[in-house]
């Protein structure tokens, strides 16, 4: 079935940018000068994604905020003549439909997947956690729609890490199946290393059937005290069958401070209209470095 919805949990607290996220959700910060929001939302588009459902918190209004139309502005820039600039105005909204969701207490990442039930209904779809920034041409999602199909089931996005940082993330125990993909056998949110099942950890990209909002309902606190999607996919393993897929592309960590840095550098190299500045940058950085040495 054709995945055309996806859910994107945008209603955490954003500590790691605090103070900032006082004020901007985190979700809007930008690499260069769209908002994190907005590259994931491309990303969906582009795997064929028509509606985005973004869950946000009390709060969190911006957020709802900066995909309404900007009629005023666009009118100005029209008058003036700034296509280029109109048409960057217009760029969000045209991607997909977009509504909201509440989550009004903060109870975790499954409990927040959950709020959308009823916008998503009876079809599989796509959570998106946009933190996870992920570039590659065709994009993770578009990857992962394309094995979903083959193999008729769910699919977690995953990249092998370094053992001493799997205790930050959802951890999959799977037996591999082919060159990217592994057939998932246990899940486990954050363990201690020594009780990690594999260094594959989970990326926020995930296809799901509808039937993990029952087991989310069905979901007790966990990690943190918080209900885990992580948890609610280990229920729904008893009845589905997932697949983890080592996406090809690279993934930046957009929910920190350097993590969002070291994206907005790598994205302004690969810019066309930004890359030559980027360059000249960095070679100033570098010969700063070199003298201080
Ligand atoms: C969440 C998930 C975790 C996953 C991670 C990926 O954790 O719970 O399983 O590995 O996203 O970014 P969080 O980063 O919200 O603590």
């Amino acid at each position: 079935m054709k995945i055309r919805k996806a859910v994107i949990p945008a209603a955490g607290l954003g500590t790691r940018f605090l103070p900032v996220s006082m004020s901007v959700p985190k979700e809007l910060l930008p690499i260069i000068d769209r908002p994190l929001l907005q590259y994931v939302i491309a990303e969906a588009a582009e795997a064929g994604v028509e509606e985005v459902i973004i869950v946000t918190s009390p709060g969190k209004e911006s957020i709802s905020g900066y995909f309404q139309p900007h009629s005023a502005l666009e009118q100005r820039l029209a008058a003036s003549g700034e296509t280029d600039l109109l048409a960057r105005v217009a760029e969000a909204g045209n991607l997909a439909k977009v509504s909201f969701v509440l989550q009004k207490e903060a109870l975790g990442l499954g409990h927040a997947v959950l709020m959308a039930k009823d916008a998503v209904g009876n079809e599989p779809f796509v959570v998106i956690l946009p933190d996870d920034i992920i570039a590659h041409s065709p994009g993770a999602i578009s990857q992962m729609v394309q094995v979903s199909e083959e193999l008729n089931a769910g699919v977690i996005a995953v990249e092998a890490v370094p053992w001493e940082v799997v205790h930050n993330y959802g951890v999959v125990d799977a037996t591999q199946v082919s060159d990217r993909v592994h057939k998932i056998k246990g899940l486990v949110e954050k363990p201690p290393r020594e009780q990690a099942p594999s260094n594959l950890t989970i990326v926020g990209r995930y296809i799901l059937p509808p039937q993990v909002f029952e087991a989310l309902e069905n979901t007790k606190p966990g990690a943190k005290g918080e209900i885990q999607l992580t948890d609610g996919l280990l229920a729904l393993l008893r009845g589905h069958e997932l697949y983890a897929y080592e996406f090809a592309g690279t993934r930046y960590d957009g929910g920190t401070p350097m993590g969002l840095l070291r994206a907005s550098l790598a994205f302004a190299l690969d810019r066309e209209d930004t890359s030559k500045e980027a360059v000249a940058l960095l070679r100033e950085f570098q010969y700063r470095i070199d003298l201080s040495a």
